[in-house]
């Protein structure tokens, strides 16, 4: 439908089927090839496939097309499309991956724009032929809205605000027993929760067991369901488990975080990543239909909302929890997804610290919990971080629509760099300005070390891992308007053999061109 729509003077639109994307080999050889427009199976809302192994398969199937793209000398602008009605599009697990993808592969343009039934199909075929930047459209009943992030400070419960928790009540915690989970049943605790459901696969270890044991000295029932929150028969002892005192809210805490590039990941990863996270909020969301609860909180994260390099799949499988929270509150349902930002002191994110994030403490986390609850928002993020600092160097994700009130977009202040190079009269000044500039590059993306980091220094050996060589690529190709090749950092992984081997690719070297 879409196809028949797109075609306007001079237009040329080819279908091809994803399975038989070989026929990409073809498009390669068209000289004018303008776009990529996947289209996406529609709504999963009446679909026989669950939700989210429908949004797990867009997932495969989007990745499966960026690495085609991504090997295309100069790749042509992706856009996703789908048609949304249900619980989670098409294009739910798909924009996790290109929010993370404008990282890891800034050559690639890629926007998404989904659609409800009923919209003119037209208008949806000339957004997809206008040369915009990074954007996210939805269309919903005829009107056209563009994902733009707010920013905004958290707000002070209102005088006289119902209490959160009530007595004679359950709460269940998934991932309850470690990390943000386990500080979210004691915050719960210290709030009046006298029953906690908390669900893990794993048994809880001996200091989760200290906890508990002081949580029940001060009076709290502490119930440990041990299992996949995923299982329906695990989230049905879960909620089971509340007997006598209702069940009055859920926090889906349980996930999996597991980083890998794009060029890396696999089918396996996705599934661990997706399990927990995706599978297990459907899990919740259904078991718990027709429960009179107050608070149906989903755990997501940044890295769904301005996405993260290296981490595609977890931002993807994240995107499930925030798409069920509008799909939910929508209906009337309870609903909070909330991005976080990196937790110091538990969880998985405490080494961020190490790589200078501003972290979130765990009384901090907790508080805004309280607030975010309080105000009644369905989606919003919490985190530290200064968007400037974040994206600085990935142009990509700097001009992208969704970080346009932050007025990144243009902001490549290393440029001078390039002049600078192209203007010095010896091979030794240019080196010399490369490999300063990589060493500068090396020590902020490893947080400020203090380490002596010199031209022979081995990156690897310093610490630099397949995530941080994404990041000091990417800011080298920013900043030297240069193609990287991805797996050079590894065979050439000294400021000295990287300079090197950049100057080659640049013809840098005198008689070269170099000057010119
Ligand atoms: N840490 C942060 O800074 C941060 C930032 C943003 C978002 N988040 C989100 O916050 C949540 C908690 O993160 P965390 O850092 O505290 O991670 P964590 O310490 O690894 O805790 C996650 C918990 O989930 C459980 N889990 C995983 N898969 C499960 C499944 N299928 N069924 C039942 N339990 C399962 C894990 O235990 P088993 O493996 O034994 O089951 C573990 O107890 C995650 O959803 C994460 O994405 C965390």
């Amino acid at each position: 439908m879409l196809a028949r729509r797109t075609p306007g003077q001079g237009t040329v639109c080819r279908l091809a089927r994803l399975a038989r994307l070989p026929g990409l080999d073809d498009m390669s050889d068209m000289g004018d090839l303008g776009g990529v427009v996947l289209a996406l199976g529609g709504s999963t809302g009446d679909s026989p496939t669950a939700p989210p192994l429908a949004a797990r398969d867009s997932v495969v199937r989007l990745t499966a097309l960026i690495r085609r793209l991504a090997e295309l000398p100069d790749p042509p602008r992706l856009w996703i499309a789908s048609r949304q009605d249900g619980p989670a599009a098409a294009t739910t697990g798909p924009r996790g991956v290109l929010r993370a993808a404008a990282y890891e592969l800034p050559r690639l343009t890629a926007s998404i724009i989904d659609f409800t039934s009923g919209t003119d199909l037209t208008e949806v075929a000339a957004d997809i032929l206008v040369a915009h930047p990074v954007i996210e459209i939805s269309w919903r009943d005829g009107v056209r809205h563009v994902a733009h992030l707010r920013s905004g400070s958290p707000e002070e419960p209102a005088a006289g605000s119902r209490p959160l928790i009530r007595g004679g009540s359950s709460y269940l915690v998934s991932g309850g027993l470690t990390g943000l989970g386990l500080a979210t049943a004691q915050w719960l605790a210290a709030q009046g929760a006298d029953h906690l459901i908390l669900v893990g696969r794993s048994a809880p270890t001996g200091d989760a067991e200290k906890t508990f044991a002081r949580l029940r000295e001060s009076g709290t029932v502490v119930n440990v369901v041990q299992g996949d929150i995923a299982d329906s028969a695990v989230t049905a002892r879960a909620t089971a488990a509340a007997g006598e005192r209702p069940l009055r809210g859920v926090i889906h805490a349980a996930g999996v975080v597991e980083d890998a590039t794009l060029a890396n990941v696999d089918e396996d990863l996705l599934h661990r990543v997706w399990r927990g996270k995706a599978e297990g909020a459907w899990a919740l969301h259904t078991a718990t239909a027709g429960q009179d609860l107050d608070f149906f909180v989903l755990y997501s994260s940044l890295a769904s909302l301005i996405g993260s390099p290296g981490q595609s799949m977890y931002a993807a499988a994240n995107t499930f929890l925030d798409d069920l929270a509008d799909w939910r509150a929508a209906r009337g349902l309870p609903a909070t997804a909330i991005h976080w930002g990196a937790w110091a002191r538990t969880g998985r994110g405490q080494h961020l610290a190490d790589r200078g994030f501003v972290m979130i403490s765990p009384e901090d986390g907790t508080d805004a919990l309280g607030r975010i609850l309080t105000a009644g928002h369905t989606r919003v993020a919490y985190s530290p971080i200064e968007a400037g600092a974040y994206a600085k160097g990935f142009p990509a994700v700097a001009a992208s629509e969704l970080l346009a009130e932050f007025g990144l977009a243009g902001d490549d202040g290393d440029s001078a760099l390039l002049d600078e190079v192209l203007a010095a009269e010896t091979d030794g000044r240019r080196t010399s300005l490369i490999q300063d500039h990589i060493i500068t590059l090396t020590r902020q993306i490893l947080g400020g070390t203090s380490q002596h980091i010199g031209p022979a220094t081995s990156l690897v050996i310093l610490g630099l891992d397949s995530l941080c060589a994404v990041r000091l690529r990417a800011q080298l190709e920013n900043s030297l308007k240069t193609s990287i090749d991805p797996g050079v950092i590894w065979v050439r992984p000294t400021p000295a053999g990287l300079t090197e081997w950049i100057m080659n690719r640049m013809g840098l070297r005198s008689g070269e061109g170099a000057g010119a």
